[in-house]
């Protein structure tokens, strides 16, 4: 059953369309990411949802009821925002309690259950701090808890972490999740960071100018992008221009200017011989192996290293396959030694190839600023 139901759902901002005929689903007990950059509607999608702005068309359902024109106060959801929204005042005890005082909830059930949400966002011992007194991540806890202590049945978060740093922010999400595991409250997540998505959530909705552009769960977004923008917005990929020269237990791909073929065992249905397409290679999913170990592989190109550059974790191969070139993503303990390899050729043997269709003319997207020959 899904909690949440949207229908057309439609709102503009002059010639702005911030929301586009939206249908979408978020199903009962789900924690649901929509997922996308900056201005696609994210926010505009969850303020329609919990009655802070009005659509312009198209009907919101929570639960089997048609809210569409209910005033937010009585949708029974709790909200919280990107900047940090606790009433500075008031303790962490008061703050959790506001709501439950507005429902003239009697005292002693208020005291346990604020006790309770503390021990779920895991502040206990803190109810006397205020604001100035609490991280950032403690503050936004005490936010998530004040939401959810009236037991509503939709919790909405829009980008909670994105004030924090980094450390605090990979922590606070696992908190979320786990939050989410124990309290079951449906959850939809607004974020435009994809590892905070793809870490947490058990559904992403893929969101650009004010449409959903793929759907599903995190590890099937990852891995099979349905269009362009999908494979280009998660992770790193390499778009080599080709074209299905043969179908024949899949896919044969002839790559434009490189002598190599790929083979792609399941092709999207509606592709054929003729199709032209974006081969799509993640720069992580690609390993350097050894000439013996060729056969063990299905789709294994040379490549002419011709820049690598460290980060860390990761070592950033950029190499030339004929007209063409591939970025590649090494790891493990022996990363280091691409470093001095310039001008070499290594052998990539290349993991999942995703498909899509390309237009005459289309313009690969940079991989970080940095594009294939063949489309420059
Ligand atoms: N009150 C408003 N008046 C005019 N335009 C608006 C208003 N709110 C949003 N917009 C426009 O609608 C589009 C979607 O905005 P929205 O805030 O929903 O994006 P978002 O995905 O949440 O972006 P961000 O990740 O930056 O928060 C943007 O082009 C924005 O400029
Ligand atoms: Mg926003």
């Amino acid at each position: 059953m899904a909690t949440v139901r949207t229908e057309g759902l439609t709102k503009r901002y002059g010639s702005v369309v911030a929301v586009d005929h939206l249908d979408v689903e978020i199903k009962e007990g789900s924690l649901t990411a929509v997922l996308g950059p900056s201005g696609c509607g994210k926010t505009t999608l969850l303020r329609c949802i919990a009655g802070l702005t009005t659509p312009d068309a198209g009907r919101i359902y929570i639960g089997d009821e048609d809210v569409t024109t209910l005033a937010p106060s009585r949708r029974n959801l709790g909200m919280v925002f990107q900047r940090p929204s606790m009433f500075p005042h008031m303790t962490a005890f008061d703050n959790i309690a506001w709501g439950l005082q507005l429902r003239k909830w009697p005292k002693d059930k208020i005291a346990s259950r604020v006790k309770e949400m503390l021990r779920l966002v895991q502040l206990e011992g803190m109810e006397d701090r205020r604001f100035a007194q609490l991280s950032g991540g403690q503050a936004q806890r005490v936010v998530i808890a004040r939401a959810l202590a009236p037991a509503p049945r939709l919790l909405l978060l829009d980008e909670p972490l994105s004030s924090l740093d980094a450390k605090l922010r990979d922590q606070l999400k696992l908190e979320i999740a786990e939050i989410h595991r124990k309290a079951r409250c449906t959850t939809i997540l607004v974020t435009h960071d994809q590892a905070e998505a793809l870490t947490i959530a058990d559904n992403v909705l893929l969101m650009y100018n004010g449409k959903i552009v793929q759907e599903g769960a995190p590890l099937d977004v990852y891995r099979y992008p349905q269009t362009l923008f999908s494979a280009d917005f998660i992770g790193t990929n390499n778009f080599l221009p080709g074209r299905i020269v043969a179908m024949e237990g899949g896919a044969r791909v002839a790559l434009d200017g490189v002598t190599a073929e790929l083979h792609v065992p399941k092709p999207p249905a509606d592709m054929g011989v003729g199709t032209t397409v974006w081969a799509c290679i993640r720069a992580d999913d690609v390993d350097i192996i050894e000439e013996d170990q060729r056969s063990k592989h299905r789709n294994v190109i040379p490549v002419k290293v011709e820049r690598a550059s460290m980060t860390g974790g990761t070592v950033i191969i950029e190499g030339r396959l004929d007209s063409s070139r591939l970025r590649v993503h090494v790891s493990g303990s022996r990363r280091f030694e691409y470093l001095t390899m310039d001008g070499k050729t290594i052998l990539c043997a290349l993991g999942p190839v995703s498909l899509i269709r390309r237009e005459p003319d289309e313009l690969a997207p940079k991989v970080s600023g940095f594009a294939p020959l063949a489309c420059e």
